[in-house]
């Protein structure tokens, strides 16, 4: 008899990466895959103290749920001081030497554990590469971005033989010029679509020799799945622009949403959610509320979310703004005086909450967010138009697709040239408005409720990415056969 399907899945150490990676592992154990699920030490830590739970208590409840896993986590070789997700070229560095550490805890005899079948990798860790040959088995990247980003981040190399990388000063300013030769139909991008690393700027920083690095590895794959669905990025061709050597590539997200649609909790937190936040959104009006948040990583200046504050209180909309306790360039942020006296009867502040449960909520009208892709998936998922305010990586294009691709939301002028550009409290204020009130409104929310509507469909019974992680599982079937 045939041993079950064993997907080692291994996640970047970092909030968008291990959410989509834990609930794709979710999809698999329920397709009846045996997951070993494997990321550093220091993150293995952070969603345990997260979640108050010990790792038995983990086990067991995962186990509870008649699934075949276990978690695994490896040292990244960074002093316990280190910042990590706040500087992401030094702890990109780090990862890239994960490799052997990785083999060996794969290569821990264990009757119990059936051989592997694949390693599922998230697309910034090239150290799996090397690990997936030495066990020769299939290399599968899972993108947990879009497929128009991905493709520009796996063509990088050539960008920089076109003289598109480093993107200049000059170019991101301009206001016509556009980049076409990119594989896969994506549409015509702009250079500030281009991943932000790879800015003039950065030349000299570790993030843009470890991104250029990544890239030339994320050409090494046996199988391409990535965290969209088909509907919404249907005009780009995947197959063309991200498979490599003819390698399936197939769009299987959003990855969270049949988890969610199924009512389950599949959030993996690093900060402890607030929990409170539920009660107050059950008070609010509905469609009322502007949700604000920023992502794990973003930060921005004490005089920028002093602006941001005041636009808020000047909209008159009640708001849940999250403000992470390093939100202010890495330090907690000091309120305008008097600002939380003034706004107290229609705003609530935490430091983290389940943000899916809060967009689902009936109450939320709007999102004032960084454009991180799981924000944005979310938000697209459950119906909400978006304010776009990009910080680093993809999230501009992320940004400028919500707006001109998709037409679920606006941005503030200017950011995607400068991200440190400060936004006045007016351009706030009229901003808000323009998301939750008026004609603009009304469009913004026929799009992405049909958008939202896609989604679920695609990811339910006979939906596109429901049947491409069909696929991929039979796909993996046939490769366990045929070593058999
Ligand atoms: C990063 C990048 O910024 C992002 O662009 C990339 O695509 C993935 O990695 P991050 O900056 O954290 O991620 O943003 P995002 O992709 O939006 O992921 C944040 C996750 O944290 C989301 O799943 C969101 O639901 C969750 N979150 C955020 C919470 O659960 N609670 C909060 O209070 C805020």
């Amino acid at each position: 008899m045939m041993s079950p399907l064993h997907a080692v899945i291994v996640a970047c150490p970092a909030q968008g990466h291990v959410n989509p990676l834990m609930n794709l592992a979710e999809l698999l154990a329920m397709r009846g895959f045996f997951i070993t699920f494997v990321t550093t030490e220091w993150m293995d830590q952070r969603l345990l103290k997260a979640a108050s739970k010990d790792a038995a208590a983990r086990d067991r409840e995962i186990q509870g749920r008649g699934f075949k896993f276990r978690f695994l986590a490896i040292p990244d070789g960074l002093p316990p001081e280190h910042g990590r997700t706040s500087e992401i070229g030094e702890l990109l560095l780090a990862l890239q030497s994960l490799g052997p550490a990785l083999e060996s805890v794969l290569s821990v005899a264990d009757e119990s554990v059936p051989p592997i079948t694949c390693i599922i990798t998230d697309s910034y860790l090239s150290c799996t590469a090397e690990v997936a040959k030495n066990l020769g088995v299939p290399r599968v990247v899972f993108w947990t971005t879009c497929t128009a980003y991905a493709i520009i981040l796996k063509n990088a190399h050539f960008l920089l033989s076109q003289g598109h990388i480093p993107v200049k000063e000059e170019d991101l300013k301009s206001k016509d010029k556009l980049i076409t030769c990119l594989p896969g139909k994506i549409p015509p991008i702009r250079p500030t679509d281009i991943v932000s690393f790879f800015r003039e700027k950065h030349v000299s920083e570790v993030i843009y020799s470890a991104s250029l690095y990544e890239s030339r590895i994320q050409n090494i794959a046996d199988y391409v799945l990535v965290n969209t669905f088909e509907e919404l990025e249907g005009g780009i061709d995947a197959q063309i622009g991200l498979s490599v050597n003819g390698c399936p590539s197939l769009a299987i997200g959003p990855v969270f949403l049949p988890n969610f649609l199924q009512g389950r909790n599949s959030v993996y937190s690093m900060w402890e959610e607030d929990k409170t936040c539920f009660q107050w959104l059950d008070g609010q009006a509905q469609g009322s509320v502007l949700y604000v948040s920023f992502g794990s990583m973003a930060i921005k200046s004490e005089k920028q979310l002093h602006e941001l504050a005041l636009g808020l209180e000047a909209c008159g909309y009640p708001f849940l703004w999250v403000l992470r306790s390093d939100i202010a360039d890495g330090k907690s942020l000091d309120l305008p005086e008097g600002f939380k006296d003034r706004t107290k009867d229609r705003a609530l502040i935490v430091s983290w909450t389940n943000q899916l449960k809060v967009l689902s909520h009936l109450s939320i009208g709007g999102f004032l967010t960084h454009s991180g892709w799981n924000s944005t998936l979310e938000a697209i998922s459950m119906g909400i138009p978006m304010i776009g305010w990009p910080y680093c990586g993809d999230q501009f294009l992320n940004c400028r697709f919500v707006k001109d691709v998709w037409n679920v939301g606006f941005d503030f002028k200017g950011v995607d040239v400068d991200e440190f550009k400060v936004v006045t409290q007016e351009i706030v204020e009229s901003t808000i408005r323009s998301i939750m009130e008026g004609s603009s409104r009304v469009k913004l929310r026929e799009n992405v409720v049909r958008l939202k509507e896609a989604a679920h469909k695609a990811v339910t019974e006979g939906g596109t990415s429901y049947s491409n992680l069909n696929t991929f599982a039979e796909d993996m079937q046939k490769i366990a056969k045929s070593r058999v």
